[in-house]
């Protein structure tokens, strides 16, 4: 994580060869990320980003592309920095199945290296059916090597890591055969937002959480997911996934390993991962009487009429595709035996929001019950986006002569309380990748553990073809998952 940023400042040259250069990830977020890292001087001295597409672009006009989305993208942009940016991109046309493409392309880095053997990253900005097809082609080209170990070479993958258990195994096997797991980086881009890498800090740095982390004194934790966009221009990715495999399965599950998991013996990757990989093999998997689900139809959204996800460009009429779930998880370890642990997550409701909620219980013989009979408990609100906070709930008494309570946040924005700027996930992301810190990627068992957790209801899903409540766009989701809440003795 905060590791030490000199083996990025190395002599080594790095070249990143970003397969599916043409396409949106790359543009809208890959580009200007490695953008951010020239501008804070964390790229070496001598580096080369290759793309590597279908598109017929030359380096002219892949150049040229880059720069209009920079400036896009990138707020207060130094003409000058761009230019020196994009002076450093070449682009190959290639097919991503043809060997005699791929020579060229390493040919291309060859000539670009002129016998400085560089470090090497090779971004998959595809979709997850090509990534053997790449790995494949890579290694039939010799270029997934690690030059005889002077020179590293690491492939970055992005989710979806396959539709369930079986198909996962099979993409980790794929991959793995040529390339070793220590060289695989699989991305969950949540990891790297700012409150969710404080999470460790906030648990292991501070003393006062520790004692009342535990079944005893938290009645349950709620995780809501929440986004006001419908699918985006992305309807045919959607339709095969579906929400718990677009963010269920991995970014909130995530969080949950964050926020449930023991102190790892040390703050370093493989620790931190073995004590992901053995809490998420303490959630028992989910049942269908534990889950919701929801499929957004047509609504009216900040004044604006929205379709409903059936008439969405690319999806079928009788998709029975969720785009709203909501599921209870529990941990079954001595720690959080009994407490519920609520997700839900959806898109084309009322709002863009990702917020964790811990819920203490109620105070045992409270004195001033009788005054307030319905006092809520004491509650942590960790609101990842958009706008990073952290809040404790506590009951006060409001001054004045008599005595009456009411609940009050102490809180801390971290608008006011950081002046730094926040790096965007995929910065992070990728300076890991270049310094090799893996604590922000998933390992393969981490992975494996993930799916089991939601492979058997999904299957389930699938064969009852269980058809999802339909929510209005723009709404909370549908009314079943507060009820869902309710039958734990919560809302969200
Ligand atoms: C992606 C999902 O992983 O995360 C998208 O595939 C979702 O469906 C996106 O919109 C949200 O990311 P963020 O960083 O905007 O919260």
């Amino acid at each position: 994580m905060q590791g030490n940023l000199k083996s990025v400042y190395s002599q080594v040259p790095l070249t990143v060869v970003v397969i599916g250069a043409s396409g949106d990830l790359s543009m809208r977020k890959i580009f200007p990320a490695f953008y951010a890292l020239y501008v804070q001087k964390h790229l070496p001295h001598k580096f080369y980003i290759v793309g590597f597409a279908r598109t017929p672009l030359n380096t002219d006009s892949f150049r040229e592309q880059i720069g209009l989305w920079l400036e896009k993208e990138v707020r207060n942009i130094s003409l000058k920095e761009r230019d020196d940016f994009i002076g450093n991109c070449y682009y190959c046309q290639g097919n991503y199945n043809n060997i005699d493409d791929y020579n060229r392309l390493g040919k291309l880095i060859e000539e670009l290296e002129k016998n400085e053997k560089s470090n090497k990253i090779y971004y998959m900005a595809i979709p997850p059916f090509l990534f053997l097809t790449v790995s494949n082609s890579l290694h039939l080209s010799n270029l997934s090597n690690d030059s005889g170990g002077q020179t590293w070479t690491r492939v970055v993958v992005e989710k979806p890591f396959g539709r369930d258990r079986e198909s996962s195994d099979e993409l980790t096997v794929g991959l793995q055969r040529v390339f070793r797991e220590d060289q695989i980086y699989r991305i969950d881009h949540y990891l790297a937002k700012e409150v969710i890498q404080n999470l460790m800090v906030l648990r292991f740095a501070n003393l006062i959480l520790e004692p009342i982390w535990n079944r005893q004194y938290v009645d349950n934790i709620r995780i809501s997911w929440m986004e006001d966009l419908g699918v985006e221009g992305r309807g045919g990715y959607f339709d095969e996934y579906g929400i718990i495999r677009d963010v269920m399965q991995n970014h909130l599950l995530q969080m949950v390993a964050l926020i449930a998991m023991e102190q790892p013996i040390r703050y370093e990757a493989d620790y931190i991962r073995d004590e992901k990989v053995k809490i998420l093999r303490c959630i028992t998997p989910v049942s269908l009487s534990h889950l919701v689900i929801g499929q957004y139809g047509p609504g009216i959204h900040k004044g604006e009429q929205k379709v409903g996800y059936r008439e969405e460009e690319g999806i079928s009429l009788s998709s029975i595709t969720p785009t709203y779930s909501a599921v209870v998880l529990f941990v079954k370890n001595r720690r959080w035996d009994g407490v519920p642990f609520l997700l839900r997550a959806g898109k084309g409701l009322s709002k863009k929001m990702t917020e964790i909620k811990v819920q203490f219980k109620d105070v045992p013989a409270n004195i001033f019950s009788e005054i307030v009979p319905h006092m809520s408990p004491n509650e942590l609100v960790i609101r990842v986006q958009p706008e990073a906070m952290i809040a404790l709930k506590i009951v006060n008494k409001v001054p004045g002569l008599t005595l009456s309570l009411r609940e009050s946040y102490l809180d801390l924005s971290y608008e006011s309380a950081f002046e730094t700027r926040v790096p965007e996930a995929y910065e992070l992301l990728l300076l890991d990748v270049i310094r090799g810190d893996r604590s922000l990627f998933i390992r393969s068992d981490e992975l494996e553990s993930a799916w089991d957790i939601f492979t058997p209801v999904l299957h389930e899903l699938e064969n009852k073809r269980i058809q999802p409540t339909i929510y209005p766009f723009g709404s909370d989701g549908p009314a079943s998952a507060d009820l869902l809440a309710s039958r734990f003795g919560t809302t969200w």
